[in-house]
């Protein structure tokens, strides 16, 4: 299977299946929206132009914040088309990968697979977009399960990056590699995790966002000075340095003593550190300043290293403009957040650091 321009179905012509569609299109690829459910005429000519009018709509949209010139609008929808179920046989026959994204119901999931499976090529990648139902349990659903695995995006499939792919022990290798090509190629950045409930993201935000549920219900903030805490500290943070990194960033130390502080305070089941954390303290392993964390930090620049995560930092402060000049305090009144002058797309972190220190 070549990573190049493949042919991809999407089956389920839903709020997954659109953006996955837009997503591939716009990388230059042709895909088949592809309707499985059975409906009559009338309905299916709906959702078609249900559909493919939202993708048309979303990708104007995205070409009037800047996105893109708006003369690409239609060459884009011209790479998709929707395929109802008396021609879904012959679109996943001629599919090199395909998209699952029928609603999150075992039923549905299951016929889903049935029809795929009886369709689609045995060479052809097959992988379900589901939110909550292991690829191990989906793998009995379809012919060749060697050729699947869990890729699930996050909403909405054309913007963001993250695509965590999840295969089980019977999944040939060169489908994952292929997987990880196909979505590299197309602007996206593949994760791969094991068969286990909530991936990576929706495993760690659904404990981030009932906490932040949790602290409005006790009184301890209110909804609308989380979000700023969240925005201004929290995820912006994270998205210049990942969490684990983040941990040999600060120390392991620090998580160990922070953690055994809140669970002593609040509640042990949440807040008490994993076993890990407790053996890496107790072997001095406490990341960067250690030299080892979960991360290596032996035979680096520190110094070097130190440098590009601040230069990350100051990136997203740029990004998000709220990088100050020096003395904004001295001019009262004044507040102006993007005082410094914004560097050229091609110059790097690094160099913002440098006109920070100018500035
Ligand atoms: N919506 C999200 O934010 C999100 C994010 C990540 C993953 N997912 C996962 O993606 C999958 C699809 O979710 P969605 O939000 O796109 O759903 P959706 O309801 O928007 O779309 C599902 C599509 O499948 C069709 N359909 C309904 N019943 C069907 C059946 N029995 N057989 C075949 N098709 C049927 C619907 O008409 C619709 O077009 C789910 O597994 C979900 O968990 C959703």
């Amino acid at each position: 299977m070549s990573a190049g321009l493949q042919r991809i179905a999407a089956v389920g012509a839903g709020r997954m299946g659109r953006g996955i569609a837009i997503a591939f299109a716009y990388a230059g690829h042709q895909v088949a929206l592809v309707d499985i459910k059975p409906r009559d005429a009338a309905s299916t000519e709906r959702l078609a132009q249900e559909s493919l009018g939202e993708i048309g709509s979303s990708l104007a949209m995205l070409a009037s914040l800047g996105m893109f010139d708006p003369a690409q609008v239609e060459p884009i929808m011209g790479r998709v088309r929707f395929v109802g179920r008396d021609g879904a046989a012959a679109a996943l026959a001629e599919a090199d990968t395909i998209f699952e994204g029928v609603p999150e119901v075992l039923d549905a999931k299951r016929e889903a697979f049935e029809f795929i499976g009886r369709h689609a090529r045995a060479g052809a990648t097959v992988a379900s977009t589901t939110s909550t139902i292991l690829v191990t349990e989906l793998a009995a659903f379809i012919s060749h399960p060697e050729r699947l695995l869990n890729a699930h995006w996050l909403n909405p499939a054309y913007i963001v990056p993250l695509v965590e792919l999840s295969p089980h022990a019977g999944t040939d290798a060169a489908v994952l590699a292929g997987m990880k090509a196909l979505l590299e190629r197309a602007g996206k950045v593949p994760v791969v995790c094991a068969a286990a409930p909530g991936f990576i993201v929706p495993r760690l935000q659904a404990l981030v966002m009932n906490e932040a549920a949790r602290m409005v219900e006790q009184g301890i903030a209110s909804a609308e000075e989380i979000d700023k805490a969240t925005r201004y500290g929290f995820g912006f943070r994270f998205a210049a340095i990942g969490v684990v990194e983040f941990i040999d960033f600060g120390g392991n130390d620090i998580l160990y003593y922070a953690s055994r502080y809140l669970a002593g305070q609040i509640d042990a089941a949440r807040f008490a550190p994993p076993a890990i954390v407790e053996r890496f303290m107790a072997e001095g392993r406490n990341g960067l300043k250690s030299g080892r964390g979960f991360h290596d930090y032996q035979g680096i620049d520190s110094d070097a290293y130190r440098r590009d995560v601040l230069g990350r930092s100051l990136g997203m402060l740029r990004h998000l403009d709220l990088l100050q000049a020096p003395g904004m305090a001295l001019r009262a009144g004044q507040h102006q957040p993007s005082a410094l002058p914004r560097p050229s797309a091609t110059e790097s972190a690094t160099q913002a650091v440098t006109v920070a220190a100018k500035g």
